[in-house]
């Protein structure tokens, strides 16, 4: 069985393959809701669209074993990808995904197929060098 390693959290879980990232982490008690770098993550927590990969809260870096994932989703690529209009950069992705691009995903989203190390809660970089060039 697959093994998820949350970071932050020091916890290690075995799940059966196949399992979605938000789905192990809630049975390790790991809360992947946490909102704008930690503000709103109660919030969050309690209004979410429980997995549909419509709200965008459970975001995460995969850290170790993005090969061991599914492929990025429609829905992830929407959240993440999506263009906003001129004059900012087109495309820009939302702020989360900035200086994460290879390893952030939408932990509903994410199938675990083999072992991953998870990092939740990713600070968003308001201040990066991407963000008003
Ligand atoms: S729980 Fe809403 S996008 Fe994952």
């Amino acid at each position: 069985m697959p093994t998820v390693k949350f970071t932050k959290e020091k916890k290690e879980i075995e799940v059966p393959a196949g399992t979605d990232l938000r789905t192990a982490a809630m049975k390790a008690g790991v809360c992947v809701y946490d909102g704008f770098n930690g503000v709103g993550a109660k919030l969050n927590s309690l209004l979410n669209c429980r997995g549909w990969g419509l709200c965008g809260t459970c975001r995460v870096n995969v850290t170790q074993g993005m090969e061991n994932t599914n492929p990025l989703t429609l829905r992830e690529k929407m959240k993440f990808k999506t263009p906003l209009p001129t004059p900012v950069p087109d495309p820009l992705p939302c702020l989360a995904y900035i200086g994460n691009e290879d390893t952030m995903r939408l932990a509903c989203m994410t199938r675990i197929e083999g072992d991953v190390e998870v990092e939740t809660g990713p600070p968003i970089d308001l201040f990066g060098e991407n963000f008003f060039s």
